[in-house]
């Protein structure tokens, strides 16, 4: 039975922040971004991990740090290479830990979506636009959209994120980075739907974060993590249809199977059985060996 690795600690290395997926420790000018195997549905983060799961989130990470022609914050996931108690966590940090540049991380995330769903869909419905931008009358829940649109949102440090039309977001960092962060990111979807579309798998949309090297005027450097299923939205070109919502790649199983359980979708969530899990394991190593290969 693979194990799941669900917490870590780090000490003495100074802890700056849990997620609802990744612990971040703080090694100088660096930070140590851990992904566990933690995995949420519903907004509601699971006693149980997804054996691997950290490990694939972590893979596709540095895959599409390498892929992508853009710079980016990753210094290394060789754990010799980075500060001692790291070294000291071997079996449970392998595969999962990103060594990275601290940067003043941009507070807005970049949203790209080439497809309609989610919270796009509802607002379509209500208003004809996504995000305040307009769309054509007639498109259909999971519609590809005539052209991709940018629609970024505040970064919120606690609650959710709110959306942001394109002058507030300028007023937030100025007009030309509003520019720059909206050119940079059309270009990095459009280059990992083109990947994913070649190997049957569509990126409906995707969340870029972006910091900033050597201050307010400095260079944009691709922060955070790279279209991962967790900051992605990837659908099957082989079952997708228009005109109702699509399975999720990564966590549809897991969603599917907690519809059956009797549970409100508050904490405590229900106790999920090994071969579910081990299920949803190969489901994200099917998705990390598709996109990789
Ligand atoms: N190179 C970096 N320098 C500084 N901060 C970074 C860097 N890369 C990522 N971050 C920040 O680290 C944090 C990662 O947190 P994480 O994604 O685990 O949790 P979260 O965003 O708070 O919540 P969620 O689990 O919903 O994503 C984010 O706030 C992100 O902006
Ligand atoms: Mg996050």
């Amino acid at each position: 039975m693979a194990k799941s690795v669900l917490r870590v600690d780090l000490s003495p290395l100074s802890h700056r922040a849990s997620g609802k997926v990744r612990e971040i420790y703080e090694a100088g000018d660096e930070l140590i971004l851990v992904s566990t195997d933690r995995v949420s549905a519903f907004d509601v983060i699971m006693n149980q991990g997804v054996p691997g799961r950290g490990v694939v989130l972590t893979k596709l990470s540095e895959f599409w740090f390498g892929k992508l022609d853009f710079p980016h914050h990753l210094i290394t996931t060789d754990l010799d290479k980075m500060p001692s108690p790291v070294t000291d966590h071997r079996d449970d940090l392998q595969g999962r830990t990103m060594f990275v540049r601290a940067l003043d991380i941009v507070p807005v995330e970049c949203i790209v979506r080439g497809y309609l769903a989610g919270s796009g869909w509802k607002e379509y419905q209500k208003s004809g636009t996504v995000c305040g931008v307009s769309l054509p009358p007639g498109l259909t829940e999971s519609d590809r959209l005539p052209e991709p649109i940018f629609t970024p949102t505040t970064k919120a440090e606690e609650g959710h994120d709110e959306p942001l039309t394109y002058e507030e977001m300028e007023a937030i960092v100025g007009k030309e980075r509003a520019q720059e962060l909206r050119d940079v990111s059309m270009q990095l979807y459009a280059a990992g739907a083109e990947h994913a579309r070649a190997r049957g798998i569509i990126l409906a949309d995707t969340k870029f974060e972006f910091g900033l090297e050597g201050g307010k005027d400095g260079q944009l450097v691709l922060a955070d993590e790279a279209l991962t299923p967790d900051s992605s939205r990837y659908w099957d070109a082989e079952t997708y249809a228009p005109g109702r919502s699509q399975d999720s790649f990564d966590k549809q199983i897991l969603r599917n199977w907690l519809e059956t359980q009797v549970w409100d979708k508050t904490p405590p969530p229900p106790t999920i059985p090994q071969e579910i899990l081990d299920k949803i394991a190969a489901r994200y190593r099917d998705i990390m060996a598709r996109l990789m290969d």
